[in-house]
């Protein structure tokens, strides 16, 4: 299967920023660790992280991925445009939240996505892209 990992903006400072609540693994270390455990189930990855959404729309309107893994960061709670470019999509999405986003400010327990994905992964830190990718199968 050919997965495709899209993270939103402000993930690219994965390791830097608020490593309270991120961690300290870089984006950079993650997609590593997603990669090796991509392969050992026969999984490829590729990854795309930007802080601007018509990039990252641009990219899911490539249509080369059977399955999509994405961390929408903040555009989570109000993009209706990444929204409707995901319930575009017909193949599995499991969106992924590093830290509980239903434990912290009232705005990050709004989704607009959440409907129009497979399943969601949140509050288990960086692992839980791990996790994205065994839900995959
Ligand atoms: C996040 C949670 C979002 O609320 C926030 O804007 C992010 C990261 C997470 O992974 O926990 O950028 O998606």
């Amino acid at each position: 299967m050919r997965i495709l990992v899209v993270n939103g903006p402000n993930l690219s400072m994965l390791g830097t920023r608020q490593p309270e609540i991120y961690g300290s693994m870089s984006l950079a270390e993650i997609i590593a660790e997603m990669r090796e455990h991509a392969a050992g189930r026969g999984h490829e990855l590729a990854d795309f992280q930007s802080n601007h959404e018509g990039s990252a729309i641009d990219r899911l309107e490539q249509r080369d991925f059977d399955a999509l893994i994405i961390n929408p960061g903040a555009w989570t709670h109000y993009s209706y445009a990444l929204r409707d470019a995901l319930a575009a999509l017909s193949c599995p999405i499991i969106e992924v939240h590093i830290s509980d986003v239903e434990a912290r400010e009232d705005f990050r327990k709004i989704n607009v996505i959440r409907d129009v994905t497979s399943a969601h992964i949140v509050g288990r830190g960086w692992p839980g892209y791990l996790e994205a990718i065994d839900a995959l199968g």
